[in-house]
């Protein structure tokens, strides 16, 4: 089975957030499925860089804008085809943002030549591999269909939803530089209350349609979650899955993680304690020592975290931070920081640290309003760092509560709270803290947290049975 992956990130060559810990896992852990995935990107400096023996396999003499060229060839472990457009891609910084933090203002150009690409090799194949299937991941992909349609192409399609917060909508007077049909520009096409919507495009026009965890398949479909597009999901309900993204299991193992110091149980998370206090400037406690590794958005909830905080530091607890996006939260954390000895924030993307306060912390928050999937908990899960959360998402479908039933029966491994209020989550910094304190129970939930599968061979199978179902026949 060939499958092309089209991703705006991926891991570990350019990444913002989990699509790329996704796109970067998936073809490894689809090989042992059967299938062939080779992932088409942008070519950032950073992937151009890193690309061994691009070959070059088709050349474009207009792709929005200027020339390019497609190459092939292998980047850290990857399988690639990159596209070589200097006039779209190689800038300096983040895949979206300029040096002013804002969008690139000719953003969405810039992915429906990604899309227009992923589209092209569907229809001419790529040095002669053809692809079965176009798997492409959210907005950045989701002209896909519509350009597959212009070029007379008939792979299958998947379009994975990672955050509809990103419809990667604008205005319709955009849809001749973005090179769409205006014949299509209605409500079973590409047009969303008046603009142009990328991700709505693809909803609409998708073989198949997958979400990155059951539970936010479900809300997707409802008002509170879908973000305008619920109605199209709810018309495309039968097209939708929800699988559950898995976590890289080798790069994140906390037996034998070069970033940290070892350990196989909840003894050897001590020694990791110790050095992360001592790295970070924090006491000793008796309470627990908490952990957020995040982006800072409204999505995330870390305004909560600041506003609970007292229900965690008035009972010996302790916060450890590392994230950067809103200036307002940042500007929160690191006051917090200044103002009390047992909350200390670093403001970045560091992905060491990021492992040593995994492995360091006694539990990691992720207090989401909404969460797709949500990587950083099954990171907990793993390293024995239980995960408090909202019960959201994924966030509802990788932890299971510490009720007094679940603790009866010996299968807890997190806390969820619900809703995802000040409120609740101060209930659920209290109920840590008293977990915390009853040293049994509690090395019963690092056991059982560390031992919850995370990895992706369910979901593995679970995408190459979808790619087995719309090809047959075909
Ligand atoms: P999202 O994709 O919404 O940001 P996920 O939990 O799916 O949320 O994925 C976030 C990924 O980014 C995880 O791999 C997490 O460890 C990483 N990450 C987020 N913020 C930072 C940071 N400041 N430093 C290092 N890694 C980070
Ligand atoms: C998005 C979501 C996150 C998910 C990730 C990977 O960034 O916000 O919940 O884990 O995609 O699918």
């Amino acid at each position: 089975m060939r499958v092309l992956s089209i991703a705006s990130e991926c891991a570990p060559l350019v990444k913002t957030g989990g699509l790329a810990d996704v796109a970067g896992a998936l073809p490894a852990a689809l090989a042992g499925q059967g299938v062939q995935m080779r992932t088409l990107l942008p070519g950032y400096p950073a992937v151009t860089a890193a690309l061994r023996d691009g070959a070059e396999v088709a050349r474009f003499d207009d792709l929005f804008g200027a020339s390019a060229r497609l190459l092939a060839g292998q980047a850290a472990g990857l399988d690639l085809l990159v596209i070589d457009a200097p006039h779209l891609f190689a800038r300096p910084g983040n895949p979206y943002l300029g040096p002013d933090g804002r969008d690139w203002p000719d953003n969405p150009e810039r992915f429906a030549a990604l899309s227009w690409v992923g589209a092209w090799i569907g229809t001419h194949g790529a040095g002669g591999w053809h692809p079965q299937v176009l798997h492409g991941h959210d907005w950045q992909a989701g002209f896909v269909t519509e350009y597959l349609r212009q070029m007379g192409g008939r792979p299958a399609t998947v379009l994975t939803i990672h955050n509809v917060a990103f419809p990667g909508t604008t205005d319709a007077s955009r849809m001749h530089s973005l090179r769409l049909d205006p014949g299509r520009f209605h409500v079973d096409g590409y047009e969303f209350y008046g603009g142009i919507s990328a991700l709505k495009a693809g909803l609409m026009g998708a073989d198949a349609l997958t979400t990155v965890s059951p539970t936010y398949a479900e809300e997707l479909m409802t008002p509170e979650f879908g973000m305008g597009l619920d109605g199209v999901m709810r018309h495309r309900r039968s097209a939708l899955t929800g699988i559950l993204n898995g976590i890289d299991t080798d790069a994140w193992n906390p037996a034998t993680d070069p970033a940290i110091q070892p350990y196989a149980g909840l003894d050897g998370k001590a020694a990791n304690k110790a050095a992360l206090r001592a790295e970070m400037g924090l006491p000793d406690a008796d309470g627990p020592l908490c952990v957020i590794v995040s982006r800072m958005t409204h999505q995330k909830g870390l305004d909560l975290v600041l506003e609970a905080l007292p229900a965690l530091l008035d009972r010996g607890g302790q916060l450890a931070l590392l994230g950067s996006g809103d200036p307002g939260l940042e500007y929160g954390f690191r006051l917090a920081g200044d103002q009390n000895p047992h909350v200390a924030t670093r403001i970045g993307y560091d992905e060491a640290l990021s492992h040593r306060l995994i492995a360091g912390g006694d539990a990691i928050l992720v207090p989401s309003r909404f969460e797709p999937c949500g990587l950083t908990q099954m990171y907990g899960l793993r390293y024995g760092t239980v995960p408090v959360v909202g019960l959201t998402g994924g966030l509802a479908d990788t932890v299971i509560n510490a009720s007094p039933a679940a603790l009866a029966r010996d299968v807890a491994t997190g806390i969820q709270f619900s809703p995802v209020t000040v409120d609740a989550l101060r209930g659920a910094l209290t109920r840590l803290c008293q977990l915390y304190a009853d040293r049994d129970t509690w090395s019963r939930l690092v056991a059982n947290a560390m031992a919850q599968p995370v990895g992706w061979d369910q979901s593995a199978q679970a995408y190459a049975a979808l790619y087995a179902r719309l090809t047959a026949g075909r």
